[in-house]
């Protein structure tokens, strides 16, 4: 049934020309030192293929509150406005550092759902997380100590505590935290930045990787739990503000930092599509690669509906596409 409520087209495909078109701009600035170059080059791209696309799109989950980076920002109308209605979450850049030293593992992320069913966070920046791929659904809750949720998900993944690789960022922070998973005899992976590939990783097969738990951006939340609908994982989340401003002004939005928000509680709708591409290389998605006259890069896209996820490879020529584009992809 086609109707403007619904969302029939596989908005996933274009999604992807919306992280290629970010990663493109943003690998420019691989390894240049300056964050704010490559987060502007990745919103810039991203926002005018966004732009593009026959969509109602309302940003939900924009980016940049954390640290003042350029963004796309909460409320931000994208798309030509025809039918579809949906909200949007983006993440020009999950890894800004990472990109800026040529560091590997950064991404361009993009996810939308129906109009109405993204988890708006208000100005609450942090989260804490636990996410699993779909063997250990069902088996976690983010309100048992660590040991706990360890125990119940090597039970489900069939195996020993100690076979388990659980990710976290590395963060002072998470001092205890990764003191208590290490003394439970679990190997862990520390990451320097970009959860929502950690998160992503839990998820697929092949990655050895168990469990993501600790607190992260919200709007990586969010957009992780677009993702983890698409591939059958789960993540809970809790709000976590950072001093007592920001829990009243959280408690002011009707917000509650207590709330045990499911993976569904982020994101309602059932009809989810995500895309990301690699900007460096990964273990999730190689970086983009230049060549002279154009470049490659490689994407995943995904949709919750009927659970198909893409590999894209693609090769962009920037004497064909400088005729068509106003970004300056060819510096
Ligand atoms: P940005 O690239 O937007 O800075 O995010 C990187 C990231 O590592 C996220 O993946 C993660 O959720 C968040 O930062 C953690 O925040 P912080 O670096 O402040 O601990």
């Amino acid at each position: 049934m086609s109707s403007s409520s619904t969302i029939d087209r596989n908005l996933g495909l274009e999604l992807v020309r919306a992280t290629e078109a970010a990663a493109l701009g943003a690998a420019r600035w691989m390894g240049r030192g300056n964050k704010i170059g490559a987060d502007q080059a990745a919103v810039d791209a991203m926002r005018y293929i966004l732009n593009h696309v026959d969509m109602d799109g309302l940003v939900v989950i924009g980016e940049g509150e954390k640290d003042e980076a350029p963004m796309l920002f909460n409320g931000e109308k994208l798309g030509n406005g025809a039918p579809p209605a949906v909200d949007i979450a983006v993440d020009p850049i999950d890894g800004t550092r990472l990109t800026a030293e040529g560091s590997p593992g950064a991404l361009a992320v993009v996810a939308i759902a129906e109009r109405g069913t993204m988890f708006d966070p208000g100005p609450i920046v942090y989260m804490d997380k636990i996410a699993v791929g779909p063997k250990a659904k069902g088996s976690i809750n983010i309100e048992w100590p660590i040991e706990k949720n360890l125990q119940s998900v090597a039970r489900a993944r069939n195996k020993d505590i100690d076979d388990l690789t659980v990710v976290i960022l590395d963060r002072p922070r998470h001092k205890e935290l990764i003191q208590r998973v290490r003394n439970s005899g679990a190997r862990i992976r520390l990451i320097r930045d970009g959860d929502v590939a950690g998160s992503i990783s839990v998820a697929l097969p092949d990655t050895g990787i168990d469990i993501l738990v600790g607190i992260g951006g919200t709007p990586e939340g969010v957009i992780t739990a677009a993702a983890l609908k698409c591939l059958g994982g789960e993540i809970q989340a809790k709000l976590w503000p950072r001093n007592d401003e920001e829990r009243d002004s959280a408690s002011a939005l009707g917000l509650d930092p207590d709330r045990i928000l499911l993976t569904d509680d982020l994101v309602a709708g059932e009809n989810i599509f995500f895309a990301a591409t690699g900007i460096t290389d990964g273990e999730l998605l190689d970086g983009v690669k230049f060549f002279g006259n154009g470049a490659q890069t490689t994407s995943v896209s995904m949709r919750s509906k009927t659970g198909t996820i893409r590999y894209i490879r693609a090769i962009h020529r920037w004497d064909k596409l400088m005729k068509v584009s106003t970004i300056k992809y060819d510096l």
